[in-house]
């Protein structure tokens, strides 16, 4: 089991596994940011202490979560060093990133990635988010997997491959889903519309496909093969070239599912 933890990165990720490894039972030993402005608020929240600077990062944690940004994970861990007596296990969090990128640096390392989209304001609930856990060795999967366990988390053993794959995946519905309402937002916005009266629908939607496939639940103009009101939506589009072209991808890819 693992008692201490070093959390680094202070931003999104790193603020709420912060958090809520304290509210698991763990020793979170210290937090890094490369700034003070981030790392001391989240070290107060915590009650623990802080740093900017990787080389004073406390050596003697049993886990080390990465919670950097996907392009800094190769950087930070280049810059961290154990001695081999230590030997303490290294993980990041990103869903898009193989467990390879820590294998030149550790002799144990894995992925702790946290299946929800995170912003530090917002609060989470733990007992919702799948943690999808990979390990270099079986011992240090069933460290991880008792973790999430003791986190409260659904936990789901998720190799480099597959977790590629659920990021493409989550990218899909959560990414791109919410570029979508932002272009309903500013198609309203430009008829002085407000973006509430699109909130039930968008609950609706979300609520529809927690009982059925989404493929079952398709509506609208796409799908009816309703091509007056489809031109119609295409020329009132005429001004935004882009949201148009996004609307017939849409459309052609409604129809050939
Ligand atoms: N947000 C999500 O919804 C979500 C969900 C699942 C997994 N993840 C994964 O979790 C990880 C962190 O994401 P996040 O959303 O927490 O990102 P974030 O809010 O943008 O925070 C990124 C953190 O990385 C640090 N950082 C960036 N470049 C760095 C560098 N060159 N050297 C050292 N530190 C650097 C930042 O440092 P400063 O504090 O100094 O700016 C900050 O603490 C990523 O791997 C991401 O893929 C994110």
């Amino acid at each position: 089991m693992f008692k201490s933890v070093v959390v680094i990165g202070s931003g999104n990720v790193g603020h709420h596994l912060g958090l809520h490894l304290v509210d698991s039972g763990l020793d979170v030993l210290q937090v890094y940011s490369r700034t003070e402005a981030k790392a001391q608020p989240l070290a107060g929240l915590i009650k623990t202490t802080y740093t900017t600077n990787l080389e004073q990062i406390n050596p003697t944690a049993d886990l080390y979560l990465l919670a950097v940004s996907d392009s800094a994970i190769a950087e930070v861990a280049k810059a961290l060093s154990f001695s081999s007596t230590l030997s303490p296990l290294v993980v990041h969090c990103s869903g898009a990133t193989p467990q390879t990128v820590l294998s030149e640096q550790f002799e144990r390392f894995g992925v702790f990635y946290p299946l929800q989209t995170f912003t530090k304001e917002r609060v989470v609930d733990f007992k919702q988010i799948p943690i999808c856990i990979d390990a270099n060795t079986v011992d240090d999967l069933k460290l991880l997997e008792h973790l999430a366990m003791q986190m409260g988390c659904p936990v789901y053993p998720i190799n480099d491959e597959q977790r590629a794959v659920l990021h493409l995946a989550a990218v899909f519905v959560n990414n791109f889903a919410n570029h979508l309402f932002h272009i309903g937002e500013q198609i309203l916005s430009k008829d002085q519309l407000p973006f509430d009266l699109l909130r039930p629908l968008i609950q609706e939607t979300a609520t529809k496909v927690m009982q059925a496939s989404p493929a079952e639940r398709q509506t609208g103009p796409a799908i009816r093969g309703d091509q007056v009101t489809i031109q119609r939506h295409l020329q009132a589009l005429e001004t935004w070239p882009i949201y148009r072209e996004v609307y017939e991808l849409f459309t052609k890819s409604i129809q050939k599912s």
